[in-house]
């Protein structure tokens, strides 16, 4: 079985699958039920030197409904409503109290994080998470951390900035990058009063969730190219194969915000399952074995792929490739029990290879504009 243990930054958590900073990660209780779920360590709540005043409605789903919260959502809520003294007196010990890595996340400015750093450290937490959403200065804070603590100091960046010239400018200050933070403003409006659905300020929000995803695993890649120093992918991670797809970008470990507030806490624990099930299945031993295996593919040319080819062994004859042929091109036969391409259609745009749910239509190998 795959050792889901992982070392990042010198801190060892037990799985790869971290809580994230936010309702989920909001105090001591909350840290202690992500635990028992599963959780392979616990990043908490931004905690900052006032408590904060959060605007209601603060969170909505990307659509109405269950399946809209499955796309994603909107949120306006800004750091933790508690004091720091709570966190410093009895939170940040809960978390603590099980046993795993705690990594306290701390905003926002560079007067600010030194202040609270050093009494936050004493506490006992293995680690410091800094987030600049709101203050931007990424490198001054993270010059200001560095020299107010010795623990290991995570930066956490907004994909609304440049990643790479940040990640870039923080390098010497930091041990790891954490990327992404929300996405946005972004705003929604129920059609029934013209209202915005959040409380914050133009009732504007932060994006989260699956919608964020592509997003956050390309900002993660090009940080990856870019620092020698650890990444942790954050955004839209639901299940164990979008946390391998972090992993082959780059990352060493992702956290979990979204997934958390949708399936509740059992989701970080059924993540690392799933993640192991994975690495059992396709022969790998540990994280380690995949980390940053797509990079090596990230700097090539414009594809050309001919037509793709099919697998009656795995094809059900769902018909769901047919039905995204924008082209036409795709026919089933179930008569002949036989799925056909027709080339003198088909684009090769990819549609049909991914959408099919038991991957019987395979890309064949791609050529670059420069090896034809
Ligand atoms: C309601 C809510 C509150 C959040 N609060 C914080 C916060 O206090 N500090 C922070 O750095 N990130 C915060 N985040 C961002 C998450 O930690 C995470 O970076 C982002 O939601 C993307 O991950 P996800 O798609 O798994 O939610 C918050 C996210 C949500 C949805």
């Amino acid at each position: 079985m795959a050792d889901l243990s992982v070392t990042v930054a010198g801190l060892t958590f037990r799985n790869p699958v971290l809580t994230a900073a936010g309702p989920t990660s909001r105090d001591g209780a909350t840290l202690m039920r992500a635990a028992a779920g599963g959780a392979g360590g616990l990043v908490t709540k931004t905690v900052s030197t006032r408590p904060a005043e959060v605007p209601r409605p603060n969170m909505a789903a990307l659509e109405p409904g269950a399946g809209g919260l499955r796309k994603g959502l909107l949120n306006a809520e800004l750091w933790s409503e508690l004091p720091v003294e709570r966190w410093l007196e009895s939170e940040y010990r809960a978390a603590l109290s099980t046993g795993l890595t705690v990594v306290a996340s701390i905003g926002y400015t560079p007067e600010e994080v030194t202040a609270l750093a050093p009494r936050v450290v004493e506490t006992g937490v293995h680690a410091l998470e800094f987030s600049t959403h709101y203050v931007g200065g990424h490198a001054e804070i993270a010059r200001a951390l560095r020299d107010a603590v010795d623990v290991p100091i995570f930066a956490k960046l907004s994909p609304h900035v440049d990643v790479v010239a940040t990640a870039r400018a923080v390098e010497e200050y930091v041990d790891g990058i954490v990327a992404v933070n929300t996405y946005g403003p972004c705003l929604r409006i129920d059609i029934e009063t013209a209202t915005p659905v959040l409380g914050g300020p133009g009732g504007r929000g932060w994006m989260s969730g699956s919608a964020l995803r592509p997003i956050a695993l390309r900002c993660v890649a090009d940080i990856a190219l870019a620092v020698d120093i650890p990444v942790v992918g954050v955004g839209g991670v639901t299940t164990g194969e979008d946390a391998i797809e972090f992993f082959m970008a780059g990352a060493s470990a992702v956290q979990v915000c979204t997934a958390a507030v949708t399936y509740g806490d059992g989701v970080y624990g059924r993540i690392a399952q799933q993640i192991s099930d994975w690495l059992d299945s396709h022969g790998y031993d540990s994280v380690d074995d995949i980390r940053g295996a797509a990079l090596e593919h990230l700097d090539r040319g414009v594809t050309l792929s001919p037509p793709p080819r099919v697998d009656m062994e795995l094809c059900t004859l769902c018909g769901l490739c047919a039905r995204t042929c924008v082209y036409g091109a795709v026919l089933v036969d179930r008569e002949a029990h036989e799925l056909r391409i027709d080339p003198g259609r088909c684009q090769a745009c990819g549609m049909c290879i991914s959408v099919c749910p038991h991957r019987a239509l395979g890309g064949v190998t791609m050529a670059t504009h420069e090896d034809r």
